[in-house]
């Protein structure tokens, strides 16, 4: 597969090839300009962004009320630490509890912080709350999760890439498999146990939706264990699987909740856990924290990123359009689909074709044809545009992925 790069692009890539680390392998475009559903690269070509930083730019690229929110408050406060108070924690802690529903908000900045926040809760509460004994604590997770890139949560990953060659690996985690009840049953029988950790959808494994009832069954053996129900809703939450949460999906509440990616609308890491009195009072002044967490530009960004989830009624959108655009991918019948999956607009498609590359080729002419979109795990190309995409825009971008698929 063969794309002609402009002299423009390929310094670019130049740069980042000589002078960055090569921990990332990106499709070769360089944008540089975003707006909506649309981002442009450096020669003015324009694409419809069918990743939307992996979920995090759900409101749509440069959203003016966030933005507007944003500049507002760079150019007030940008960053206090928790040493002292500020104007803008204390609000956005108030609107983010009342609007999930939690009693308390701890702020960090990205995913995977939010994620070692959890995990220290979690245990914490373990400890504390249900007198599991010291050190002894264990998580339940799920094989082929994906919940960020640090030692400890590597531990417990199951692709070879996240892991090998970066142990010693934390102890205190079981891998069960996911969508499985009855391995969860089994491994909820030891005492030790304080939460189980959970994807509601697999975002990073290939968009893998779990059986109907999965989630409520899995929340409901935690109660019976007591042990905590962790949601990493990451990538599934604020609106992208057509509800607020993934969890609503199964009408559950989490005990603890973790949120990141789109609480900013892709301006700046933002990330947040959410529990009640009785697990989030378990940490103590000094015990943890984080230098930008719930820093005054964050906390007002992240308002006025939850504000216009609502305002826009992107839940609904991303509820019809994600239908739309499934039932149109069925409709192409391709024989190089193996599979059409997900929920409102966080899905994927399995590439079948004899070539192993053909996921990343497809890639390739995609981009040509003004659509950008990234495999994942080899075969399959995860399709989530922005939540504020129109019956049209979906429409045109079927027509991109059908053409892109004949030459194939
Ligand atoms: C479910 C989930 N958890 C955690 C993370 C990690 O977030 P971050 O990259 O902001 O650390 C991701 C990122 O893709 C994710 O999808």
């Amino acid at each position: 597969m063969v794309t002609t790069l402009s002299a423009k692009t390929k310094h670019f890539l130049d740069l980042e090839e000589q002078f960055g680390a090569h921990n990332y392998h990106p499709l070769p475009v360089v944008l540089e300009k975003g707006e909506g559903v649309h981002v442009w690269d450096v020669d003015g070509k324009r694409y419809y962004d069918f990743l939307s930083g992996y979920s995090a730019v759900n409101q749509g690229h440069c959203h003016p009320k966030i933005i507007a929110a944003f500049m507002l408050q760079a150019q007030q406060l940008t960053l206090t630490s928790r040493a002292f108070y500020n104007n803008a924690l204390g609000e956005y802690s108030q609107y983010i509890t009342s609007y999930f529903g939690y009693d308390k908000v701890l702020p960090m900045n990205t995913g995977v912080e939010a994620v070692e926040t959890a995990i220290k809760l979690c245990r914490r509460w373990g400890y504390a709350v249900k007198g599991i004994p010291e050190n002894k604590a264990t998580i339940i997770v799920c094989s082929e999760n994906f919940h960020g890139r640090t030692s400890t949560v590597i531990s417990f990953s199951t692709d070879p890439s996240s892991r090998n060659q970066f142990g010693p690996y934390m102890p205190g985690f079981t891998v069960i498999p996911y969508n499985d009840l009855p391995a969860l049953e089994k491994a909820l029988q030891d005492p030790n146990v304080a939460g189980f950790l959970v994807e509601p959808i697999q975002g990073e494994a290939g968009v893998v939706v779990p059986a109907e009832g999965y989630l409520a069954r899995a929340k409901q053996y935690c109660e019976t264990a007591n042990v905590l129900f962790i949601a990493d809703e990451i990538q599934t939450g604020l609106c992208r699987t057509g509800l607020m949460l993934a969890s609503d999906h199964e009408n559950i509440q989490p005990d603890i909740l973790i949120l990141g990616k789109a609480l900013s609308g892709g301006t700046l890491p933002v990330s947040a856990v959410l529990a009640n009195d009785p697990i989030m009072l378990t940490i103590r002044p000094g015990e943890h924290g984080s230098t930008y967490g719930g820093n005054p530009l964050a906390c007002r960004v992240a308002i006025e990123s939850l504000r216009v989830l609502k305002e826009e009624n992107m839940a609904a959108n991303a509820m019809a359009m994600g239908e739309l655009l499934r039932k149109e991918l069925l409709a192409l019948a391709s024989p190089n689909i193996a599979a059409v999956r997900g929920k409102g607009l966080l899905n994927a498609i399995v590439i079948d074709h004899a070539d192993k590359n053909a996921a990343w080729n497809l890639c390739l002419t995609l981009k040509d044809n003004g659509l950008l979109a990234k495999p994942t795990h080899g075969d399959k190309i995860r399709f989530a545009p922005p939540l504020i995409i129109n019956r049209d825009q979906i429409m045109e971008c079927v027509q991109i992925i059908k053409k892109s698929l004949e030459s194939l």
